[in-house]
């Protein structure tokens, strides 16, 4: 079957067009185009919404054209429209929806609407390779960090989530703090790096009580402020890297006491954060030491992009969960700490 899928939620717009007719251990993805929208905002210091509505209305037709002819097809291949209709900037989001609905009215094909959150986690599965079940799903981006519970035959469901902002919200905040770029999270990776083995980390530990599920970053982001204005001379790679190292050892904490408690054959890390090479290895080293895989996907399907639409795109529609035609956007990250299949799907295993 042959997807093509439309992501608008926030500052990318993107279309891909995505297949799982290939042979075993094939890439899913036959195009994918992104156009960041990073030259319209940086100046801001973060997303307009109004700028990246008025954005997708005027490049969102050519996109698409774009992802049908590098993928070498054209809309009488295709099965099904998908869309991401939620959560995301409410009259971002719109534009997709509106442009997918008449595309699949046009070609007479079904519409899928797709939640966001899930198809970060979907991403996984663009290599063509599946993922053991039951696993855990650690989405780390710059809207969310959640920790979800995944088995075949129910989805997923939510174990934990932030209490104050997500992760990559603190990689931007700090990034601004220290004086570097716009989106911030590949800026601390890179200046980490430069920093000496062995530097003290001043930064202190997350504050969640020991039995408490959660992640929280906001008294992190505090710390770097005040110890920038204690110290202003140090070094900014000295700060990204001491923030870095707290990121994974809050994230990481809840994974192992997840996999400790449930006993997962995978970890699946996904979202823009997962691009980060330093969290990678550490999410890997520990399901090394675990004994279980590790999925995490392509650099290219880490942030927000349109094939991770398509993935789970093709999901719900081998599933039958087409979306009426008066399907509606949702800005909302509705919570669910029950397995809904209209989040992700059941699927069948081999
Ligand atoms: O998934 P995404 O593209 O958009 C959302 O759905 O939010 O994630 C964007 C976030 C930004 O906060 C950005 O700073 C962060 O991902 N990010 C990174 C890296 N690359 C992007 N954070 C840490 N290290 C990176 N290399
Ligand atoms: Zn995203």
């Amino acid at each position: 079957m042959n997807i093509l899928a439309i992501e608008t939620s926030c500052d990318e717009t993107a279309a891909a067009v995505v297949s799982d007719a290939h042979a075993p251990g094939a890439s899913w993805v036959k195009s994918s185009v992104v156009a960041s929208q990073d030259d319209v905002h940086q100046r801001y210091g973060g997303v307009v919404p109004e700028l990246a509505s008025r954005r997708h209305v005027e490049l969102l037709p050519s996109i698409v054209q774009q992802a049908l002819e590098r993928a070498d097809t054209d809309l009488g291949s295709i099965d099904g429209v998908a869309v991401t209709a939620s959560p995301g900037l409410i009259a971002a989001l719109w534009v997709g929806v509106a442009h997918a609905k008449a595309l699949a009215y046009s070609i007479n094909r079904p519409l899928i609407a797709v939640n966001h959150l899930a198809a970060h986690l979907a991403a996984v599965l663009l290599d063509g390779k599946p993922c053991p079940w039951p696993n855990l799903g650690l989405l780390v981006s710059g809207g969310h960090t959640n920790l979800y519970w995944g088995e075949a035959a129910r989805g997923y469901r939510l174990l934990a989530t932030t209490r104050d902002d997500a992760a990559g919200e603190a990689f931007d905040k700090v990034a601004k703090l220290l004086g570097l770029g716009y989106p911030g999270g590949r800026e601390i990776e890179q200046r980490a790096k430069g920093a000496p083995m062995n530097a003290a980390n001043p930064l202190p530990k997350s504050k969640l009580k020991s039995g408490e599920m959660g992640f929280t970053f906001s008294g992190l982001k505090t710390a770097v402020a005040q110890w920038r204005q204690k110290q202003p001379e140090m070094a900014v790679e000295v700060v990204a890297h001491a923030f870095q190292e707290r990121v994974f050892e809050t994230l990481s904490e809840q994974v192992e006491k997840s996999m400790d408690l449930l006993r997962p054959r995978a970890l699946i890390f996904s979202g823009g954060v997962a691009a980060n090479r330093r969290l990678r290895q550490g999410f890997e080293a520990l399901c090394q030491r675990s004994g279980i895989a590790f999925k995490v996907p392509d650099f290219a399907w880490c942030t927000d992009n349109a094939a991770m639409i398509g993935a789970l795109g093709l999901l719900k529609l081998r599933a039958g969960q087409k979306a009426p035609f008066d399907l509606r956007a949702q800005p909302y990250e509705t919570l669910q700490s029950d397995f809904d299949p209209e989040f992700f799907p059941p699927v069948q295993t081999a």
